[in-house]
């Protein structure tokens, strides 16, 4: 019997339960015995693992996290640490490997890739939906659901107390999750990695908007798009208006996956599987224009996802 494995690695993200569970039933769906590695690159590099039946992944689809944990794994640059991993992997799993991952997760393994003969498959998973060839990742709706039910409560606040909110959304060093929430919420400014701004600029915007008589303003703003206090006190200093600011950190992480999150999980899972017993590997799975697809496994790596810039203009257009 043929054994492949399946990894969960980087930042968790909703939906990566949903993506093992479907994983585990596709391979005996295909007659493939399966085992996870426990603590994302670290299970591979010390051998910890478990061998995943029907029952073990029962109860998991609803849950946020990840049921095999995750790390993140520096020392994986390392290319003795990599060797150690691709001998473990040709003992362990000679037939496949699974990786469920961000960006970086994808970089690592197209760079194991190289150095082991284990087909791999990766399966795009990240709250920052940052990851070049694929339209969409794992739990990236699921957290801009979350972000966005935060955003409608603060925006009760706002009006209530006449307050300049400025919302700080995660994103690492992109602005996907600040757009898409921007947008939605309403937001009156949106700040992103991705288009320069100034404090004066911003302070234009909002004087705009305060004479058309609005009396809440919400700030929605990316993580790697600046310093949200120090823009903070530069609007109470040049509006008078008080200033909140809220950064709604880890809560965007976890929580039950939507039903985006679950179904791409579930196909990305089952299809993983198949292209490994159709014998493919070296490749990422892709959710483009509502298809399935994949890319090379150095797609992610050696690409940058492009913002949407019809996006863009419609924030603009619609804000303020
Ligand atoms: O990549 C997902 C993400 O949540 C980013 O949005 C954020 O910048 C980062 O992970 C936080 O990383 P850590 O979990 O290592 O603190």
């Amino acid at each position: 019997m043929k054994t492949i494995s399946v990894i969960t690695t980087g930042g968790d993200a909703p939906g990566m339960n949903a993506a093992i569970r479907s994983v585990v039933r596709s391979s005996l769906h295909f007659g493939f015995r399966v085992i996870g590695f426990r603590r994302g690159w670290w299970g591979l590099i010390e051998r910890d693992y478990l061998p995943l039946g029907r029952s073990s992944v029962s109860n998991i689809l609803y849950r946020g996290g990840t049921i095999l944990h995750t790390v993140r794994c520096p020392s994986f640059k390392d290319i003795s640490i990599r060797r150690k991993a691709a001998r473990h992997l040709k003992e362990l799993s000679p037939d496949g490997l699974i990786v469920i991952g961000g960006d970086g997760s994808m970089t690592a393994a197209y760079h194991l890739s190289r150095i082991s003969k284990t087909p791999m498959i990766g399966i795009p998973a990240s709250i920052d939906n940052d990851i070049a060839g694929t339209d969409e990742t794992i739990g990236f709706d699921t957290a801009i659901n979350t972000a966005l039910d935060a955003t409608d409560k603060i925006r009760d606040t706002a009006a209530s107390h006449n307050r300049i909110f400025i919302v700080e959304v995660m994103g690492r060093k992109r602005g996907f999750l600040a757009l898409s929430v921007g947008i939605t919420s309403g937001a009156e400014v949106i700040l992103i990695p991705e288009i320069k701004w100034e404090k004066d600029g911003v302070i234009k915007d909002l004087g705009k908007t305060i004479r058309t008589g609005k009396n809440s303003i919400l700030i929605v703003m990316a993580e790697g798009a600046g310093d949200p206090f120090s823009l903070a006190r530069h609007i109470e200093k040049n509006l008078g208006r008080p200033v909140r600011v809220s950064n709604l950190g880890y809560i965007q992480r976890g929580g039950s996956p939507t039903v985006d999150s679950r179904l791409l999980a579930s196909v990305f899972g089952y299809e993983a599987v198949k292209s490994l017993k159709k014998g493919a590997g070296g490749i990422m799975l892709t959710w483009v224009r509502d298809r399935i697809g994949n890319v090379p496994l150095s797609y992610p790596f050696k690409n940058t996802k492009k913002i949407d810039r019809n996006l863009i203009r419609l924030a603009g257009i619609l804000s303020g």
